[in-house]
């Protein structure tokens, strides 16, 4: 049987007449095996927003409590990432789209690996952030969105990118020259412009508990 016949994915690569000839092999260590032996499920935590909003800066921090708790957890920046796996692609609407196939495939292998993955990403398209959803089983994608209006991320202008983007040394700058479309549903929508980090940590732990990918009680409790 094909990769793709078996692939939980709705999601159709146009690519039908690349890996062909491909046979899907299956592991007898399974993610339920792997969930079972860490104690915990596996998610993916998918942070979007404007540059500047504190994608990478909550999850970390989430990711920090977390680690600390005993989970197993892994965080894919934007930034970092496009220093290796996606450094050949620029900011074109086609490579942010290549960019986010990329990590929503990553992050599914992830999830299968029984980590807790939590990607920061700006993904400013819902169609891709769509497929993402659609790669990984229903309830394993939490989509969570860093609003933060667009006068504060420039204000903060932490990288200095949006005075040169206004300036027009960066050209198909999100949210200045290229668009961001927010979530219209997402799991949870974070004001990361008014809220502090620590309740927007606690905020994204309460969600985990309410959708049973952390225990109710247990080990973390003090969060
Ligand atoms: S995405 O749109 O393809 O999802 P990604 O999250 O990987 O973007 O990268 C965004 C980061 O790249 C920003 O936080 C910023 O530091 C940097 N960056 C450089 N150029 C741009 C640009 N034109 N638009 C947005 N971010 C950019």
């Amino acid at each position: 049987m094909s990769a793709e016949l078996t692939s939980q994915s709705n999601f159709k690569m146009n690519q039908s007449d690349k890996s062909t000839n491909t046979v899907w092999h299956h592991a007898t260590v399974t993610r339920k095996r792997r969930e079972e032996k860490n104690n915990h499920k596996s998610a993916v935590l998918w942070f979007t927003g404007l540059s500047g909003a504190g994608k990478s800066t909550l999850a970390h921090a989430v990711e920090e409590q977390l680690f600390q708790y005993g989970y197993n957890t892994f965080v894919l920046d934007g930034d970092n990432i496009r220093h290796g796996l996606c450094g050949d692609l620029s900011f074109s609407n086609e490579d942010r789209k290549e960019n986010i196939r990329r990590i929503s495939e990553t992050a599914k292998l992830m999830l299968d690996a029984g980590v807790i993955t939590l990607t920061a990403f700006i993904s400013p398209f819902r169609a891709e952030r769509a497929m993402a959803r659609s790669l990984m089983p229903h309830g394993d994608f939490i989509e969570i969105h860093c609003y933060c209006p667009l006068s504060v991320c420039e204000e903060r202008d932490v990288k200095g990118l949006y005075k040169k983007a206004r300036k027009g040394e960066i050209k198909d700058f999100t949210g200045i020259s290229s668009p961001y479309e927010e979530p219209e549903n997402p799991e949870i929508r974070i004001d990361t412009g008014s809220n502090s980090l620590d309740d927007c940590v606690k905020k994204v732990i309460e969600l985990m508990r309410s959708r049973n990918i952390l225990p109710v009680a247990g080990v973390d409790d003090a969060l």
